[in-house]
This record gives C-alpha cells, sequence and structure tokens, in this order.
C-alpha cells in the first residue's frame, strides 16, 4: 500500500513526531510513505517525497515540519479540488493522512465527500479544533509562552513597569488563557470576552494605589474592545479568509501609558512560541496520534480523525470536527476571573 502525509497551515511542535510515528507503523504493515510537501500545494503540483525510518527517526523532538507547510486552500485555485483528486491517483496513492487545523481538516472533508480515503489528525498551538480536548502543538506553545511571560515579570519588577504581552490564538484565547494562568498574569485578556480600556485601565490604576508597582497583562492576539467594529489586523487576508490579527497589545500599551503615565512596554510574542522543540505531552500526543492514523487507514475508517478524550485515543468524524471552533470553556474563563490580580 503506498500512502501520503501532509501538513497544512500553520506549523507546531510536534509535526515532525507525528510523521514519524506513521512511517514507523506503516512500514510495520511493508506499506510505503510518502511525504506531499508544502500541504495541499503539493498535491496541486504533484511535489511528493518518499519517506523511510531511518530518514525521520531522530526527529521527535524536533520542531517545525520537514514536509514544509503551507496556507494553500485548493478551493481558492481554479479546478483545485479536481487537481488533486487526479494527482492523488496519478501518484498512486491509496489513502491520505491530512495533519491540520480546521481549515486543512475543512478541504479534508471536502476531498472526502468526493471519494478521497483521507484520514485527520488535529494539529494547532491555538487548540481551537471541536471534537479532541486537546491538538497537539498547544502545549508547547503555552509552555514557549510561559518562560517568555516569567522572563518579562522579572524585568517588568526591576523597572516598576506595565507590560502587555500579546500572544497569538487567533479567535480563540486557549494559549493566552493557560500560559497567563500558568505564569501568574495579572490580567488576561481573551477573544471571548470583549472587554473595555477604561476597565484595564482602571486596573492597572489600582494595582499601584495598592503599591503593586508592576503589572502584567496577558492579551490574546484576537481580543477586542467592546466597541470595536474589527480585530486588530494588518488589513491582509489568507486563502481561507482569515485575517493577519495583532496589534491589539500596541493599542492597549499606548492608552496605558497616556491615561496612567506609567512607564510601559509591549512585547508581541508572535511566532517565537510557535517554533522550537515540541513538550513531553506533545511528543507523546503526535506518537500517539501518528499510529492512530495509520490504524484508521488499516481498517479502512475513511471520513475520520483522531481525538484525544480525557487519556484515551479516539476517533470522530471530519464533519464533526470541523463543524465549529472551539473556543475558551466557561470554566477556564471562570478560572480567568479568579486569578486575576
Ligand atoms: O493558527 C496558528 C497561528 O499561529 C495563529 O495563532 C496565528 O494567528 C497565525 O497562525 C499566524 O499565521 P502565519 O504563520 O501565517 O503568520
Amino acid at each position: 500500500m503506498k500512502i501520503g502525509i501532509l501538513n497544512g497551515g500553520g506549523d507546531c511542535a510536534g509535526l515532525n513526531a507525528v510523521t514519524r510515528a506513521v512511517v514507523k507503523r506503516a512500514e510495520s504493515y511493508g506499506w510505503e510513505v510518502f511525504g506531499i510537501r508544502y500541504g495541499w500545494e503539493g498535491l496541486l503540483q504533484s511535489d511528493i517525497v518518499k519517506l523511510s525510518f531511518a530518514e525521520v527517526e531522530k526527529l521527535i523532538g524536533v520542531g517545525g515540519t520537514i514536509l514544509k507547510s503551507s496556507r494553500t486552500n485548493p478551493s481558492k485555485h481554479p479546478n483545485g479540488f479536481q487537481i488533486v483528486m487526479e494527482n492523488f491517483r496519478k501518484l498512486g496513492l491509496e489513502a491520505l493522512i491530512c495533519v491540520g487545523g480546521d481549515d486543512t481538516l475543512g478541504v479534508a472533508f471536502q476531498l472526502f465527500k468526493r471519494g478521497l480515503p483521507i484520514v485527520g489528525v488535529p494539529k494547532t498551538m491555538d487548540n481551537d479544533l471541536s471534537s479532541t480536548d486537546y491538538t497537539f502543538g498547544f502545549d508547547s506553545a503555552v509552555n514557549e509562552a510561559m518562560h517568555a511571560i516569567d522572563n518579562l515579570r522579572t524585568t517588568a519588577e526591576s523597572h516598576d513597569r506595565v507590560f502587555v504581552v500579546e500572544i497569538m490564538g487567533r479567535e480563540a484565547g486557549w494559549v493566552a488563557a493557560y500560559a497567563g494562568i500558568a505564569s501568574g498574569a495579572n490580567l488576561v485578556l481573551v477573544p471571548e470576552e470583549p472587554f473595555d480600556l477604561d476597565g484595564v485601565i482602571a486596573f492597572v490604576k489600582n494595582r499601584r494605589d495598592r503599591g503593586e508597582k508592576a503589572t502584567v497583562i496577558v492579551v490574546s492576539e484576537g481580543a477586542s474592545l467592546k466597541k470595536a467594529s474589527a480585530k486588530a489586523s494588518n488589513g491582509s487576508v489568507d486563502e481561507f479568509g482569515h485575517p493577519r490579527l495583532g496589534g491589539i497589545g500596541q493599542l492597549i500599551g499606548e492608552e496605558i501609558e497616556k491615561m496612567t503615565k506609567f512607564d510601559t512596554r509591549v512585547s508581541v510574542l508572535g511566532h517565537i512560541i510557535r517554533g522550537g522543540s515540541p513538550t513531553a505531552f506533545d511528543r507523546m500526543l503526535s506518537t500517539q496520534f501518528g499510529l492512530a492514523a495509520v490504524e484508521l487507514i488499516k481498517e479502512g475508517k475513511f471520513g475520520m480523525m483522531t481525538s484525544l478524550r480525557g487519556f484515551k485515543i479516539a476517533t470522530v468524524s471530519l464533519e464533526e470536527a470541523v463543524a465549529k471552533q472551539r473556543l475558551l470553556d466557561p470554566e477556564i474563563l471562570e478560572t480567568l476571573r479568579m486569578v486575576s490580580y
């Protein structure tokens, strides 16, 4: 059997670990594995490379993806779906493992409905996919962000400064919330609860009145003001219609400095938290997902996605997985309120 594997969308820690596990398990069945380069772009261009376990065995702790990734959306290319289907057959592939977030898996579901034998594996640092408790890449991003905020806290204390730390995560506040709670940030602002600047300024002033001169505020890039008509972004949009978010931290920082005269700095963590080595949790999850994806193919369970339920690896349909985005649970929002100080 000849199977393909692709990574689509933004990379995250653990992608190589999935590839490694897929190759390991597939080779045990005597199958051949082909890496499709640059996500869906690789199937539009027939850009594939044969993989052997010898090539991937040492990659469990290596960040990024040797397969490369892109945000190519076949539906935005003339006859895109048809070309992908034709190339898949011409390449002699018999099954495809798609490792991606809601965009990549959404395309996978469309292609599955057209007859392509596909299984999905959920990845994204944003952790915003429904039907799985965690996506891999999230825990690594949270840990990187937590360490960065820990560092910013010490310099904030030394200079009696206010620090606003902007963190990626798109429309969901998972990374900001977990990293903010784990690093003891004073206030965390997330997309799920629009805020007003007066409240933030009052919060900082109140801390000063209590003698707390340093304040660390974590803000998720998708957070917005109650009265804002759009999220802060640079105006560009990708092939899936997502704006490139960013700028809310700067807006908050400038306003705090203007209204309070407190020395304020803004730090945008950006892609630093997405790159680098996966945590043990993400290495474990990626490995289990990779092995489970091969089993799905073996059992002919196409149109399904691997998922984590509690401590167990489960499967869900791609249809269910891409039906809606997963935002922060009410329990986490409540935790944010309780630990704010
Ligand atoms: O979806 C993952 C993510 O890292 C988001 O958190 C972020 O908004 C986006 O990708 C950044 O995309 P790019 O790598 O294309 O700049």
